[in-house]
């Protein structure tokens, strides 16, 4: 942990307020060390006030996403989030991470964006990364799967995600399988599973996620407006970034645990819960391929089960799902 971090740690287990002589003290470091960093939160926007009989309280933590305040909140069990980097500007998070993996970074390492000139999404789409209005994250994995059940991390991912949307917000999320988050029809998140594989198993997983947290109709391109939208514009308020961050990690911590620990079934039963296409008629579409059916269940794997019309079990693992009439 960077003094940054351990001073924010400290500051927000103790809103009452904490000594500079504590802090030195704990930290190991001088007075005029905590003083000088804590005067490098201030120019960042953390509001930290210093009274004389009080100590250091922060009133304020800023909207912009600093590696060390994340790491700060999620603290030192986590695995997913124990290695936070944040970039300004950036073509793809998902390809800074390839570069970061193939460097043998550590599973769990996850790196930020506050705007993407190259985000991208599934099937080769273009993915909108505003600045500083969402949040444009991947992270790295190396899960004990075989590559064709690699839509579990999917999965477990759409779940958390929307599980830390809904506790965050209080709005209603749904998953549309496999990697969609909705709320009241508009899609509000994406997910975009990347892998490396040998043939029978994974080297990692670079999960990338987009979520529209504070865009106002504006930011979106007209092409999107009617099918795209943001937590901001369905609750009518805005959103703090770093702590949406947060709580998205930490659910994609608990889950992956789980996952890891052989209880995919358990995150499969939420999932399905929240899932709208259930028990709908739907129409996939896999490259050329289009396939018709009623989507019944989630599979052991991730795969989605489709009865078609003439009465068979398809395991579905990839495509664009539309409901049919
Ligand atoms: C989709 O819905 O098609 C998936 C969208 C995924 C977008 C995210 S933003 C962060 C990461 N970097 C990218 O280039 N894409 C993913």
């Amino acid at each position: 942990m960077t003094t940054d971090t351990q001073i924010l740690t400290a500051l927000r287990a103790q809103p009452e307020g904490v000594s500079g002589a504590d802090l030195a003290q704990r930290l190991r470091v001088s007075r005029a060390a905590i003083w000088a960093r804590i005067e490098e939160l201030r120019s960042l926007g953390y509001d930290i006030e210093a009274s004389p009989h009080r100590g250091y309280r922060l009133l304020h933590s800023p909207d912009a996403l600093h590696a060390d305040d994340l790491m700060a909140r999620l603290g030192a069990e986590v695995i997913i989030g124990r290695e936070i980097h944040v970039f300004q500007e950036t073509g793809s998070t998902n390809d800074v991470m390839e570069k970061l993996a193939r460097d043998g970074v550590k599973e769990g390492a996850v790196v930020f964006a506050e705007s993407q000139s190259k985000g991208r999404g599934r099937l080769g789409r273009q993915w909108v990364s505003t600045k500083a209005r969402g949040l444009w994250f991947s992270v790295l994995l190396r899960p004990p799967l075989h590559p064709l059940a690699v839509t579990q991390v999917t999965i477990i991912a759409a779940t958390a995600f929307r599980r830390a949307i809904h506790s965050q917000t209080g709005l209603p999320v749904e998953i549309k399988w496999p990697n969609d988050l909705l709320i009241r029809g508009r899609k509000v998140a994406g997910i975009l599973t990347e892998l490396r594989a040998e043939l029978d198993s994974v080297k990692y997983v670079i999960l990338g996620a987009g979520v529209n947290v504070n865009q106002e109709q504006s930011d979106f391109p007209a092409a999107l407006r009617a099918i795209a939208t943001s937590l901001r514009l369905e609750a009518r308020m805005p959103f703090s970034r770093p702590a949406l961050g947060m709580a998205l990690l930490r659910e994609l911590d608990a889950d992956y645990a789980r996952l890891r620990e052989g209880q995919f079934a358990r995150v499969a039963e939420e999932w399905e819960r929240h899932c709208t296409l259930l028990g709908q008629h739907v129409a996939i579409q896999i490259g050329d391929r289009r396939v018709t059916g009623r989507a019944e269940a989630l599979g052991e794997d991730g795969a989605l089960l489709l009865r078609t019309q003439h009465g068979r079990l398809e395991r579905i693992i990839g495509g664009d799902v539309s409901l049919e009439r």
